[in-house]
């Protein structure tokens, strides 16, 4: 079949596998390529067990795998034949050196830079999909334009605002699409290019454009108001604890005023996942570097405040088991940092799990996506963990229930039959406030959820 357009991602991760299966799903008449330098990966795509687990996207990679969506290891050759590539490579926060535990580590998209001006025999649009701090598409442009090649590499930011665990929803169903270009000539040309793509599925009043500092400087700023949102709540939940106040009854009033809006108001263990964290630190790292300090510590104080809210928690089961946790069977349910993704970068889990194996406790890890990641995360860590998929078999002779995923399955867990099975006092932590509390303190458990009044049965 003859391709009206031949596009590339480079990076096959969370944001650039999804977010090109959906391409290619909506654009049957273009060719989608995926590559990746880790062959495995790419190993992974192209097999029955996708590297990634996201609701929805098994389906769409089926329909589409090897008919206009391929996954390939060959970069070289794949810049060579596509003239529109998106660049979907990690962008962790850096390690070391300047604006170590700050900024972003920008080695792969410099390397990729240099890649596409190596390879490429004809012009390109380049479109930055990774979340990147503001001017990224300078350096690339910087780049692209330092060999005095006889082509044209017009950079576009395009930032990618999925959510995982809705990400394929979210793909189809974006609330926008945003594209960041030049406002010359051959910038507009290409962010019409872009516009025709996403045209096929997404109403045009949800395309927008802006230049690329406001595009890239937006994906920074969607998140960090989004983190600061549950930094706010967790705040409020420590208040609600001293004062017998419920936090999900503020969040329900506080939320039901229109101007405020009702999402992102779930107080529990803090936020995870590969992003928040990391772009508010680029974006407190980039105020400083402008020599903005206040701005820099207002926005730092919303991942201060997602850390105490963990350092609370931990101390919370501590002291309401008697102060020692040596040698007492804690059960994790949960590990991914949200429900629906097997992903646990960021998790809130690695840090609690942490802390209770540096009190002695013996901890059995149930998740029904994330135990592999799990045992990565935890690996080299000293203390006794198991890990064992079924909630029941997990729960079985330990002291305590710790919830720290809002997986949909833990509602619905038989509380009877997971009591039954444990050391009495039994206790449940629900650090994502997802249970039935009243029921399960009826059952016998002493029940601790998070910004709400603790349910025990002890009397003093
Ligand atoms: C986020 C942004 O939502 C998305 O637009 C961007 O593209 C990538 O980063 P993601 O990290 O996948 O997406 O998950 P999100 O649903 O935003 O949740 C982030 C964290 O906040 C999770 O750990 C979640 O459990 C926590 N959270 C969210 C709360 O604790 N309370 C809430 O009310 C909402
Ligand atoms: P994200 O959540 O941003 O998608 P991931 O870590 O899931 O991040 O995916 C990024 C992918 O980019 C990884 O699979 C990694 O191997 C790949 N990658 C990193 N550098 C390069 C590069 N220079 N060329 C091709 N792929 C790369």
């Amino acid at each position: 079949m003859k391709f009206k357009k031949k596009i590339l991602c480079i990076g096959a991760g969370y944001v650039g596998g999804p977010s090109m299966a959906m391409i290619a799903y909506k654009c049957p008449d273009y060719r989608i390529t995926v590559v990746d330098i880790n062959p495995d990966r790419i190993d992974a795509w192209n097999s029955s067990e996708l590297p990634i687990y996201e609701p929805g996207l098994e389906q769409i990679v089926k329909k589409t795998r090897g008919k206009n969506l391929f996954f390939d290891k060959d970069i070289e050759n794949q810049i060579k034949e596509n003239d529109i590539i998106f660049v979907s490579v990690h962008t962790p926060t850096k390690t070391y050196g300047t604006g170590a535990d700050m900024t972003a580590d920008l080695q792969y998209w410099e390397k990729t830079a240099r890649q596409i001006l190596k390879y490429s025999r004809s012009s390109k649009i380049v479109i930055e999909k990774s979340t990147l701090p503001v001017k990224t598409a300078l350096a690339m442009e910087k780049i692209l334009s330092s060999a005095k090649s006889k082509f044209n590499f017009e950079v576009l930011s395009n930032p990618e605002f999925m959510a995982e665990g809705t990400a394929i929803s979210d793909l189809e169903n974006p609330d926008r699409v945003l594209i960041g270009s030049h406002e010359t000539k051959n910038g507009l040309k290409a962010r019409a290019e872009l516009i025709k793509l996403y045209s096929r599925w997404v109403p045009k009043e949800n395309i927008i454009t802006s230049n690329i500092w406001s595009s890239e400087l937006s994906k920074l700023v969607a998140n960090a108001f989004l983190a600061q949102r549950v930094s706010s709540i967790n705040s409020i939940s420590a208040l609600c604890e001293k004062t017998d106040a419920d936090v999900s009854e503020v969040a329900k009033a506080v939320g039901m005023d229109k101007r405020i809006g009702d999402k992102f108001l779930k107080a529990g263990i803090g936020f995870g996942g590969s992003c928040f964290k990391k772009d508010i630190l680029n974006l407190v790292y980039l105020c400083r570097f402008y020599d903005l300090k206040e701005v820099a510590s207002y926005w730092e104080n919303v991942v201060r405040i997602n850390e105490y809210q963990q350092e609370r928690f931990v101390s919370n089961i501590l002291h309401s088991m008697f102060g020692t946790l040596a040698g007492k069977k804690i059960c994790i349910l949960g590990f991914a940092f949200k429900a629906d993704t097997g992903d646990t970068r960021e998790s809130p889990a690695i840090y609690i799990s942490q802390k209770l194996l540096m009190e002695h406790a013996e901890l059995i890890i149930s998740d029904p996506k994330a135990l592999k990641n799990a045992a990565v995360d935890l690996s080299g860590i000293k203390g006794k963990v198991k890990y064992i998929e079924d909630p029941y078999q997990a729960a079985a002779g330990c002291h305590a229930l710790v919830i720290l995923t809002d997986w949909d399955t833990y509602r619905k867990l038989d509380f009877h039959k997971i009591y039954k099975s444990m050391v009495k006092p039994a206790f449940i932590f629900d650090g994502r406030n997802i249970i039935d509390h009243k029921k399960c303190f009826s059952i016998g458990f002493n029940v601790y959820p998070v910004g709400k009044p603790a349910l025990s049965h002890f009397k003093v």
